[in-house]
């Protein structure tokens, strides 16, 4: 039995897996929020992480009526990108800047400035954008040097729970190249960037891969947890490492479309396939020796919802997707650009703003559902159009989160992407993948790739229908960002 926890943002989840992959029990403990001093801020206490995290196991092995030591491995996984400060003792010395946070282009610039827009894609394979850890740490060094001082180790959010369950310092790839630290071609930290920068090394982690076993669990840990002291820990991976490797996405040709509150469109391949522009993501994978490229759209699942609780309070997502249904393909013409927070893929631009286009006196509620569940998927398919530009392949995809669950978006997915999608018998997100990385670093599993064979399945392939409609309307829609742009005096 295999403990995957999954330290998110909303809440950290713990869920027991058996060695056949079925799900015997999860548990939630939610987090206290985000808090933004100012727009664009968001950080979260790393002691609130922790206590959800000790919670969510405690209540996980009760639900299960398992002791600790029937556990045979931890695996972690969680948000990513955020940046936990710690001083020499390991006390946290300010709240976490987590990935959400988008104060720091004024860091970025400067980065891309001192080493080279180039220079720095050539060394960690990505560009420096707001989300990524390090250009937290140089925001933290211009206004609070007060701290900044005192650092002496420099963590991610899952890595700070595996500290406060083993008391070590480690990372995994997958997670490590998300902090702009990494030099993700050669799988280490790059001293490059950090001397040019300015960070010591000695504040870097462990790195691991990650199947692999980097801790035990201490016996501070076991006695909060009810975990037995020594249970193997395995390295894990970011929340769309792992979730990609609880889908099974590993051979090159292999992609999942998720859409929770962001969506993801994320592609296997087995070398670093970097962008110059630096419009996709390019990270190594949680499974040795592979990498992975993804696309992120920031208000994905989040249009949805922004659209019920602004023009349809107490209406149900069902209730709403009921009336979209009875629209036509392409919603008669009107259009969504989900530019909620901005856009990561392909725009990189934290200023773009949504928009509905095309209104007219005969659309109704519903034709404004459609357009939303249309216009988020073109906003992923533009991410299938960059792996198109870079010559990635793509031979089959899988669909994740909230947008595999509704029938409509799903078809809407196949429709727009062009493409078969393929739904699993159990998509259980990044916590199913952390317990499969547990296992295998146990070797329960002889690799990633055997732990998912053995348990990721296929239960349905929707085909798609609307392909010529949906493929004119997507070329209107790639028109409407510049349009806006302009309007918006970008
Ligand atoms: C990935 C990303 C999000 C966070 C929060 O780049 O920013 O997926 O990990 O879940």
């Amino acid at each position: 039995m295999f403990l995957g926890i999954d330290v998110g943002t909303g809440g950290t989840r713990a869920i027991l897996v058996d060695r056949e992959g079925r799900v015997v029990a999860s548990c939630a403990s939610e987090h206290a929020g985000i808090r933004s001093e100012h727009i664009g801020w968001a950080e979260q206490e790393p002691e609130d992480w922790w206590r959800a995290a000790k919670e969510a196991i405690v209540a996980v092995l009760a639900a299960a009526k398992l002791t600790g030591s029937q556990i045979e491995a931890v695996g972690l996984t969680g948000q990513m990108h955020g940046c936990v400060m710690l001083d020499t003792e390991g006390k946290v010395l300010r709240p976490a800047l987590i990935w959400a946070d988008q104060r720091t282009q004024p860091q970025c610039d400067w980065l891309t400035e001192k080493i080279g827009f180039a220079r720095l894609i050539e060394l960690t394979c990505n560009p420096a954008l707001p989300n990524f850890t390090l250009t937290k740490l140089l925001w933290v060094r211009e206004h609070q040097p007060e701290i900044f001082a005192k650092i002496a180790h420099v963590l991610c959010p899952k890595d700070y729970v595996r500290y406060r369950l083993t008391g070590e310092f480690a990372m995994d790839m997958q997670e490590a190249s998300g902090t702009l630290l990494l030099d993700v071609t050669a799988r280490r930290w790059s001293a490059e960037v950090a001397e040019l920068a300015g960070i010591p090394m000695s504040w870097l982690p462990r790195l691991f891969e990650g199947p692999e076993i980097c801790a035990r669990i201490s016996s501070e840990g076991a006695g909060v947890t009810g975990l037995a002291a020594g249970t193997p820990v395995a390295a894990g991976a970011g929340d769309q490492g792992a979730g990609a490797v609880g889908m099974g996405i590993l051979t090159p040709g292999s992609v999942s479309a998720t859409i929770g509150t962001s969506g993801v469109v994320f592609a296997a391949t087995d070398t670093p396939t970097k962008d110059r522009l630096g419009r996709l993501h390019t990270f190594c994978h949680a499974a040795p020796g592979l990498w992975h490229v993804m696309g992120v759209t920031n208000g994905a699942g989040l249009s949805l919802r922004y659209l019920r609780d602004t023009f349809a309070a107490g209406a149900s997502y069902d209730d709403l997707t009921a009336e979209a249904a009875q629209v036509p393909a392409g919603s008669d013409g009107l259009m969504w650009a989900p530019y909620l927070f901005g856009e990561r893929t392909p725009h990189l631009d934290a200023t773009a703003r949504a928009a509905f286009v095309g209104i007219t006196a005969s659309h109704k509620r519903g034709h404004f559902v459609r357009a939303v569940l249309e216009g988020v998927a073109f906003s992923l398919k533009d991410t299938f159009t960059l792996f198109g530009e870079l010559a990635i392949p793509v031979r089959s995809i899988r669909l994740g989160g909230g947008g595999a669950r509704g029938k409509l978006w799903r078809q809407i997915q196949a429709d727009v992407y062009g493409q078969p999608v393929e739904l699993l018998e159990a998509e259980e997100g990044g916590a199913f993948g952390a317990a499969l990385l547990a296992g295998t670093g146990v070797e329960v599993w002889s690799s990633v790739e055997a732990a998912c064979a053995a348990t990721v399945r296929v239960a349905e392939v929707i085909p798609p229908h609307h392909t010529d409609v949906m493929a004119a309307a997507y070329q209107e829609y790639r028109r409407i960002y510049p349009a806006l742009k302009m309007i918006q005096g970008g």
